[in-house]
């Protein structure tokens, strides 16, 4: 019966022997799962045959059913300045993550692993994980978000089956947004010798770097004695470029420094990686081997700025929660680089972890695709921000998570900066400077290379109290008024926008009259994409745009969000069924709003931004005045209603309106084409874009953002669906219910339209379009060959799309 699960492990690296007689990684992927308490499950022989199975990654309560009472907060907010308390509803995305849940699986240990040492890794679990091997409690981590790893040499039986079991609680009033709920990250096993390199033992710096050459210094703990060290660097090609030995062991610690000529510099535009093999030996026997990517640059923090390799770098950062929408927390490559790929055309080059670890997939992708990651650790200290929050655990485990956090993550080259926390209520008073100075000289201990953050918003108070002077870099969230006061009363020099605008929208909803203001509301729950609409506590896009613009000693600016995430349901806080974000420039389906394009026309240098809206299909506008704005990298624009101009309209430094954005306020609508045209500094047309007004809903548009997926079981394609009039518009209020069915080798996984107020589950094969569109995702099995999303909606050409999966290589 056990059988049926236990034997699915992956075995990583095996590509050569030696590499398999010295480490081992499996990824424990196949579990039993049972959500509820069970007093019992942690037994060895607990009979768990009627458990669901399932793969992890995991997220136990993405699919549901969203419900209003789950965790229902009657709050106020501080942070947001709330005076009453009032019920709030989609806070934490009113998905059924609260509760106990167990996972159970069992592994066969060989006999071979005899004179191993063997580490159970988990990168998280959510959350207050218990672990047990053979019905014996092994360890516990409170904090959902933390990696940490148990040494179970002596737990684990050789050659027999183990029983592993996870018991996770989530507690209610424990998050301020979907914190999701399982095995959401990925489980190891790692069989090593025991004369080896230690779990998380390498350090790779690279102190000293010049045109023709760079110093890479690789600090390894080592377990054993009699041992050398001998690391190969490799180029990205795997071509050979430099090597050393050394057997000077200093207690657990043997260091290398390695010469490499002619390096290639990490940037987010070069994200060159090399690789770092390095090979222990004891009396010149083969012990342990890994293999390590690192980057090599140079960071530098000053009042003219960062600077990347000696180069200003402003950072054009963006905030993601991490989930990734329909998939909930589970964590997935695919999807994570589909998002990165998307903020990379939108000219981002940087990613705040908000607000807590990021996974070590995301990073991995920030190594390759060049993106600088401020690595965040808390979203609160000692006190509370919700009832069972960090607030429960600060004082035993803070200490821990923080060295988990730097240990597991410190060699990626992708990381600038690390974030003690983000609007910690221990702003206020010489507690929280004390706790500030204790957890910033944890960072430092552990890397002195990189500088600390927090992300402050009681900006007054920690001037006063002077938590703002402590920190490496002082972050600011919001308070653009007191960017000035605080460059020159804290002694650093500079400031960092460590969150910004927070301005609301809705993807392809607009609102008449265009207003500008904060906590706007409307009966459809939703906010106008005119991007005018924000927070008491925030600002519209532009304010932000001018302190970056105008000021050297700003760092630069992460914006609140890049993409919507699920719970926190700002403006819509208290009203049902909002259980989303209003928040991100990317809807939660992963498609742009018109926002997006405001930040593309100045983030992007490379490409040109030519966007217009709202979309031109007003029934019942005629003869209304019908605002149009344009977003665009050139400076000037004319405006053509249906081949009537409208005028021109250039960017003028010295509003605050029309600076960024061109606008034609009077325009009176009427159906038909809107054209505008861009034009150069010398005056002549550079580029044109039409809109039109789109017939009737006749047929389904399929886009895929990859049309060739490998066949792991977890690699997916994101197919945009589009209701579109016979011509092929877009039509943009299009609210059609349509359904999916794929076949072949592929599966369908889930679907999403990015409408906040929706309570359609995402893993049914069934949804309506949000404002036209929706996205589906297409996951690929172990089989290989085509595979076809078919799409069908009532009084519409079904429309249809092939995928190719591929074998893996
Ligand atoms: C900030 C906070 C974020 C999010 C945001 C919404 O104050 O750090 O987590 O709540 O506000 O505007």
């Amino acid at each position: 019966m056990k059988n049926k699960y236990f034997l699915f492990i992956f075995i990583l690296a095996l590509s050569n022997n030696l590499y398999s007689q010295t480490r081992s990684i499996q990824e424990i992927e196949t579990w039993k799962f049972f959500q509820g308490k069970n007093e019992n499950a942690y037994q060895k022989d607990f009979d768990d045959s009627d458990w669901q199975e399932v793969n992890i990654p995991h997220d136990w309560a993405i699919s549901g059913p969203f419900d209003k009472e789950i965790d229902k907060q009657i709050v106020k907010i501080e942070q947001n300045n709330e005076e009453i308390a009032t019920e709030k509803t989609g806070r934490t995305g009113a998905l059924p993550f609260i509760g106990t849940g167990w996972y159970r699986t069992v592994l066969h240990i060989p006999e071979s692993a005899q004179n191993k040492q063997l580490m159970l890794n988990f990168d998280g679990a959510m959350s207050n994980a218990e672990v047990f091997i053979n019905g014996k409690k092994i360890g516990n981590r409170p904090y959902g978000y933390s990696y940490f790893y148990f040494d179970v040499t002596d737990e684990l039986k050789k050659g027999e089956d183990n029983t592993i079991a996870v018991r996770l609680e989530n507690l209610p009033k424990s998050s301020r947004w979907y914190p999701g709920a399982g095995l959401y990250r990925k489980v190891r096993l790692i069989t090593k010798n025991t004369v080896s390199f230690k779990h998380w033992g390498h350090t790779i710096t690279t102190p000293f770097i010049n045109s023709n050459e760079a110093k890479v210094t690789i600090k390894s703990e080592v377990q054993g004695t009699n041992l050398c060290v001998e690391t190969i660097i490799k180029d990205k090609n795997g071509k050979k470029v430099s090597s050393n030995s050394n057997c000077q062991q200093f207690g657990n610690q043997i260091e290398q420094n390695i010469k490499v000529n002619n390096p290639k510099l990490w940037s987010p535009s070069t994200p060159y990686l090399y690789t770092a093999e390095i090979r222990l030996l004891q009396d010149g026997e083969l012990k342990d081997q890994q293999e390590i990517k690192f980057g090599i640059r140079e960071i530098e923090y000053t009042p003219g700025g960062f600077k990347l390799n000696g180069k200003v770098t402003k950072f054009k950062g963006v905030c993601l929660h991490h989930d990734l929408g329909p998939l909930g927390t589970a964590i997935n490559k695919a999807a994570l680089r589909r998002q990165l790929k998307i903020l990379k055309d939108l000219g981002c080059n940087a990613i705040r972890s908000a607000h807590n670890m990021p996974s070590l997939e995301q990073l991995q992708l920030c190594d390759e695709m060049g993106f600088l990651v401020i690595a965040e650790s808390f979203d609160e200290w000692k006190r509370p921000k919700v009832k069972n929050g960090y607030n429960l655990y600060f004082d035993d485990w803070a200490e821990k998570d923080v060295e988990s956090l730097v240990r597991a993550t410190k060699n990626h080259p992708s990381i600038v900066m690390w974030s003690a926390g983000n609007e910690v209520p221990d702003q206020f008073g010489s507690e929280g400077v004390k706790r500030l100075h204790w957890l910033q000289d944890i960072f430092h201990r552990e890397d002195p290379t990189r500088p600390v953050t927090v992300g402050m918003d009681r900006v007054k108070a920690v001037m006063e109290s002077g938590f703002g002077a402590v920190l490496d870099i002082p972050g600011l969230n919001y308070r653009v008024h007191l960017y000035d006061e605080a460059h020159q009363r804290f002694p650093q020099g500079f400031i960092l926008g460590s969150e910004t605008a927070s301005t609301v929208s809705s993807r392809g909803i607009y609102k008449f009259p265009v207003k500008t203001g904060y906590n706007i509301t409307y009966p459809d729950l939703q906010s106008s994409s005119y991007d005018l609409e924000y927070c008491s506590w925030s600002n519209i896009p532009e304010v932000d745009f001018i302190e970056q613009d105008e000021h050297d000693w700003v760092l630069g600016e992460f914006v609140w969000t890049g993409f919507d995430y699920l719970g926190e349901p700002t403006p819509y806080d208290d009203y049902w069924p909002s259980r989303s974000s209003y928040f991100g420039m990317v809807d939660l389906a992963g498609i742009p709003k018109d926002r997006y394009y405001l930040y593309r026309s100045r983030w992007n240098t490379e490409d040109e931004t030519l966007h217009i809206l709202p979309h031109w299909n007003w029934e019942g506008r005629k003869g209304e005045i019908t605002p149009v704005f344009v977003y665009t990298s050139y400076d000037k624009a004319e405006l053509f209603i249906n081949g009537k101009s409208q005028g021109i309209r250039a960017k003028n430094n010295n509003s605050l309106m029309e600076r960024y954005r061109l606008m034609w306020d009077d325009v009176v609508y009427e159906p038909g084409k809107v054209k505008v045209v861009a034009y150069d500094e010398y005056g002549n047309p550079a580029m044109e874009k039409e809109i039109v007004t789109a017939g009737k809903p006749h047929h389904l548009k399929l886009e895929a953002d990859r049309a060739n997926l490998i066949a792991n079981g977890e690699d997916l394609s994101f197919v945009t669906v589009s209701v579109v009039d016979k011509d092929g518009n877009l039509c943009p209020t299009a609210a059609n219910q349509l359904n999916f069915q794929v076949k072949g080798a592929g599966e369908y996984r889930a679907a999403c339209n990015g409408d906040p107020t929706s309570l359609e589950m995402f893993h049914l094969p069934t949804m309506k379009t949000f404002s036209g569109k929706l996205v589906v995702l297409v996951k690929s099995t172990a089989q290989t060959g085509k595979t076809e999303l078919i799409v069908t909606g009532k009084g519409l050409k079904t429309g249809q799309i092939s995928l190719e999966i591929e074998a893996p290589k």
